[in-house]
């Protein structure tokens, strides 16, 4: 059963054009040779992702980005900030980057993880690694190994670097517009990204991976600001609910995707998701329990 632990296997695997899902401080994502068109459409086949959805490629070096995208205003100062680290810029490509990356499109997206293991696979392949949430499209992101596996069953290769610790996707912001915008909200705030390029647009382009229903359990959830109410309403209609409670932004946001498979496996009729305070991780909390929720109305 391939859980793997050697970096090596990996490296070879990813070599060979083989797919390793790989642990991100973020979540687990999908890994395949950035450079090889054949790899990214075996990721689009395994997930169940419609064609023209861009990937992120990811970087064993600060130093490359310009092979994948070109230089842009407040690129460097927003690397040398936050990278390795839970940040996806969005740049014009350069030539040569596969279509199937870009999604068609004249941009790409790229980041340096910050996990130890991922880093020392993106060494030892010495390439770009386009990795998308390692999860059935549509599905909550993993945060284990185990998630991985229970996606896509034992034939996938699955390098396990423990539990994430950030446990939400990264920061998307596009840098090939008139004004920096951010694309979608992750791990880091956007006060900490507006620090350095100062105010943040929304951007003409939508990301497909913010579409309005994404990250979602198969149980229907109900995304709430008094939970309790909510739930003696719905129990009294005689449906069975299970609560998951807002804590502490940075461990909410670290067991936000295991908490919501772990209560889809309970069998309750409706999911209810306390509300997040809106500020911060928070606000990013909130954008993918309303993008979970999105689908479902309790009348
Ligand atoms: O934290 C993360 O970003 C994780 C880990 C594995 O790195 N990856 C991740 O990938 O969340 P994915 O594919 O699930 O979400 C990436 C998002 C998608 O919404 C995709 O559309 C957007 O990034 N994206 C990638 N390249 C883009 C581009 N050139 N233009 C616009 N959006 C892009
Ligand atoms: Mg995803």
């Amino acid at each position: 059963m391939p859980i793997i632990d050697s970096i090596d296997d990996a490296i070879s695997l990813l070599q060979r054009g083989e797919l390793v899902a790989l642990p991100t401080e973020t979540v687990y994502g999908l890994g395949g040779d950035a450079s090889s068109p054949l790899a990214i459409r075996q990721i689009y086949a395994t997930k169940g992702r419609p064609a023209g959805h861009p990937v992120i490629v990811h970087l064993p070096d600060s130093g490359d980005y310009r092979q994948w995208g070109a230089p842009a205003d407040h690129a460097d100062a927003l690397i040398s900030a936050f990278w390795p680290g839970p940040l996806t810029l969005i740049l014009r490509r350069q030539a040569g980057v596969p279509d199937e990356v870009t999604g068609g499109r004249d941009t790409v997206g790229i980041r340096m993880p910050d996990h130890p293991l991922t880093q020392a696979v993106l060494r030892g392949f010495g390439g770009g690694i386009a990795a998308p949430s390692a999860n059935r499209f549509g599905r909550v992101s993993p945060t284990t190994a185990a998630h991985v596996h229970d996606e896509f069953g034992p034939a996938l290769h699955v390098l396990d670097g423990g539990p994430c610790a950030h446990g939400i996707e990264s920061t998307i912001v596009d840098l090939t517009g008139s004004q920096p915008a951010l694309l979608r909200l992750g791990s880091i705030d956007r006060k900490s990204i507006e620090a350095i390029t100062g105010p943040l647009g929304t951007s003409a382009t939508v990301a497909p991976g913010t579409l309005k229903s994404h990250y979602a359990p198969m149980t229907a959830l109900l995304l709430s600001s008094d939970p309790e109410s909510d739930r003696a309403r719905i129990e009294s209609t005689g449906r069975t609910v299970a609560i998951l409670k807002a804590s502490d932004p940075l461990d909410h946001a670290r067991t936000l995707y295991a908490e919501l498979r772990r209560l889809d496996t309970l069998g309750v009729d409706i999911l209810i998701a306390e509300r997040a305070a809106d500020e911060g991780l928070g606000a990013a909390i909130n954008d993918r329990l309303t993008r979970a929720a999105h689908e479902f109305s309790t009348d």
